[in-house]
């Protein structure tokens, strides 16, 4: 089977565990987890990193960190994966789901300039949902498949409403927008997860990176129980969400090969785009002028006279060749269902036709080539 994507574990990982082991650093002390954030900071341009033990929990502790309270209203782009919405129902607060943007499958600024004006009033210092009466308390953008979202005019309006920004950058490390690395495109906190899918991985973890010590400070401190001192003393109820030298250790060893990992993402991305993006029916994955994306994951999108995602599917099972339909939005999502949202018409009709495609870092060129060659057959 050629499967959708596996991580690439060649480096130096082996070697960096079996060190925890002979140095008995197995949990969230060790020389791996500084070493990490360091990485992650210089990676993405931004001046610190925490890291954490998932891209959740990193989202969850970030919310609070920004002051995120029960009963709270978070701006959230129905097309992600249901991750983000949970870490904002952690909080105790509830997404307010809006549509995407056709050229990026991002949260659509525009939209989001229209709904704040005439859904929102302003009640001394705080945004309120007129429909719902509930406080809007932040915007999360989410960078969809690597792509990141318009940020400069989403960045805009949160400043103009006076709301802070924690971008869902989940799967985006390598990306750029408007020559910018995803640490310098104005978010107050953003995300990264080292999932085992992500180009990146760390086993499992996460990330908060930023350029205020003060808010990465919180989120490391409310992420380590919120511990004053060695005696056991804790001044505000926080949460068990360190990253393990485990974790980090694997981490620092794709963190090498970061750039390696990244360009043969892209590289991957550009030979289906460039085979693919003239059989009928046949759609790529969005490359707005303004981003580059970090390529997570490749993939088309179907529409007639090809077949159905659900239909190439099976046919490319039986050529021993994985493919995956992507995020199913989250309105449509019964813990979701009930949130206050936009019409649907970008997001309704993308998810639908998404096919990924596989997409390892390690891929084989001939295995791609026989992934292309599949896809031709049944799709011309
Ligand atoms: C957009 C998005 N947000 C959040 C997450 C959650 O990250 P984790 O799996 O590290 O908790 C993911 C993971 O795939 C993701 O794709």
């Amino acid at each position: 089977m050629i499967p959708l994507s596996t991580p690439d574990l060649s480096g130096n990982e082996a070697s960096y565990l079996q060190r925890c082991i002979e140095d008995g650093f197995v949990s969230t002390a060790g020389a791996f987890v500084p070493r990490f954030e360091e990485m992650v900071a210089l990676a993405t341009g931004a001046r610190q990193a925490v890291a954490i033990a998932s891209g959740t929990s990193a989202l969850h502790v970030a919310l609070v960190a920004l002051g995120v309270k029960p009963g709270d209203l978070v701006v959230l782009p129905s097309y992600t994966f249901i991750a983000s919405a949970n870490a904002i129902s952690h909080a105790g607060a509830t997404p307010w789901l809006f549509d995407i943007a056709a050229d990026s499958w991002t949260l659509d600024p525009k939209l989001l300039a229209e709904r704040l004006e005439s859904e929102t009033k302003r009640v001394g210092t705080e945004i309120v949902h007129r429909a719902s009466g509930r406080r809007v308390a932040a915007i999360m953008p989410v960078y969809a498949l690597g792509l990141p979202a318009d940020m400069d005019p989403l960045v805009a309006l949160a400043r103009q409403y006076g709301l802070p920004v924690l971008a869902d950058a989940a799967a985006a490390i390598g990306a750029a927008y408007m020559g910018r690395p995803i640490g310098r495109l104005g978010a107050d906190l953003s995300m990264l997860s080292f999932n085992g899918n992500k180009t990146v991985t760390s086993g499992g973890g996460g990330a908060i990176i930023g350029d205020n010590p003060e808010l990465t400070g919180l989120v490391k401190h409310l992420a380590s129980t919120a511990r004053t001192g060695d005696d056991y003393t804790h001044d505000r109820v926080g949460y068990n969400y360190r990253m393990t030298n485990i974790e980090a250790a694997v981490g620092c060893a794709q963190m090498e090969r970061f750039e390696q990992l990244v360009s043969a993402k892209k590289r991957i991305r550009a030979l289906y785009d460039s085979e693919l993006s003239a059989l009928p029916g046949v759609g790529l994955f969005p490359a707005p002028a303004w981003a580059e994306s970090a390529c997570w994951f490749s993939g088309i999108t179907l529409a007639p006279p090809a077949p159905s995602p659900d239909q190439l599917r099976r046919l490319l099972r039986e050529s021993g060749i994985e493919g995956r339909p992507f995020w199913k939005p989250m309105h449509l999502q019964d813990p979701y269902r009930d949130a206050p949202r936009t019409d649907m018409p970008v997001a309704d009709d993308i998810w639908k036709r998404v096919l990924t495609l596989p997409c390892s870092a390690h891929l084989t060129p001939s295995d791609q080539a026989k992934v292309i060659g599949v896809l031709k057959e049944a799709l011309s």
